[in-house]
């Protein structure tokens, strides 16, 4: 049974998910983290390097493996998922750059191919300890769509419409935001020894209240973690608010 956090809004949700990594890290400090990008796990980050820079943790052992990366973007534009996560955590803690890990999604179909397999060998020697995961409106989890099943590895996406459409705000328009994507499959997240989920803002009632619903199916990605033995979910009241 998922273990659900209520909180009162982003702030808190991001303090209650920073303690779960704060704590998880400081018992072992060789930790394997599942990193995830997007609005929702940037409060986290704040609250880690805080926690980094107050002498409480150490990345120094720390290894991480990041869910997604879009196809066509370099890792110098700061749409990345590479930029995002050197800008709002990596950057800023002792972690070594060699234990960083972030699908490369660079040149040719078949070299981008290569890269994906070489990421889904690479997750599944690595065994990670804690996942951390938003979630998007229409239930993805990384970039994994409706109608993704439930055994599949890492892979190059075609991304939904209305994951294009909730991504553009960060783009000048939407013919710049990419059309696929490297991400972990559901299989590798399910993989993961504990994962932790947060949603907040408005936009997620519908998606949380799917989540919070136990219903098992592939149109909604997430619920996938039903059958997972240790997911915390943390939510605020907006998000909470259709339950
Ligand atoms: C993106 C990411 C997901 C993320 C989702 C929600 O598409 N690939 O990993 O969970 O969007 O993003 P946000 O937290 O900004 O709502």
């Amino acid at each position: 049974k998922m273990k659900v956090i209520r909180c009162k809004n982003y702030d808190e949700c991001s303090k209650a998910g920073a303690e779960i990594f704060s704590k998880a890290i400081e018992n072992n400090p060789n930790i394997i983290l599942g990193l995830a990008t997007g609005s929702s796990p940037i409060g986290i980050y704040k609250n880690l390097v805080k926690d980094y820079q107050d002498g409480k943790i150490s990345f120094k052992d720390v290894k991480t493996y990041n869910l997604d990366e879009y196809v066509g973007i370099s890792r110098e534009n700061d749409q990345s998922y590479y930029y995002f996560m050197h800008d709002n955590l990596f950057n800023h803690v002792d972690i070594k750059e060699q234990n960083v890990h972030i699908p490369s999604a660079r040149g040719t179909e078949s070299e981008i191919k290569a890269q994906c397999n070489a990421y889904n060998e690479a997750l599944k020697k690595a065994s990670i300890d804690i996942q951390l995961l938003g979630i998007g409106g229409n239930g993805h989890i990384g970039f994994n769509e409706p109608g993704t099943s439930f055994e599949q590895e890492t892979f190059v996406v075609t991304l939904a419409e209305r994951t294009r459409e909730d991504n553009k705000r960060f783009f000048n328009s939407i013919d710049e935001v990419p059309t696929h994507a490297i991400t972990m499959g559901i299989k590798n997240i399910m993989n993961a020894k504990k994962v932790v989920l947060v949603a907040t803002g408005a936009n997620k009632q519908e998606a949380v209240k799917k989540l919070l619903s136990n219903e098992i199916t592939t149109s909604f990605p997430a619920s996938a973690l039903h059958m997972h033995k240790d997911v915390v979910v943390i939510i605020d009241e907006e998000a909470g608010k259709m339950l």
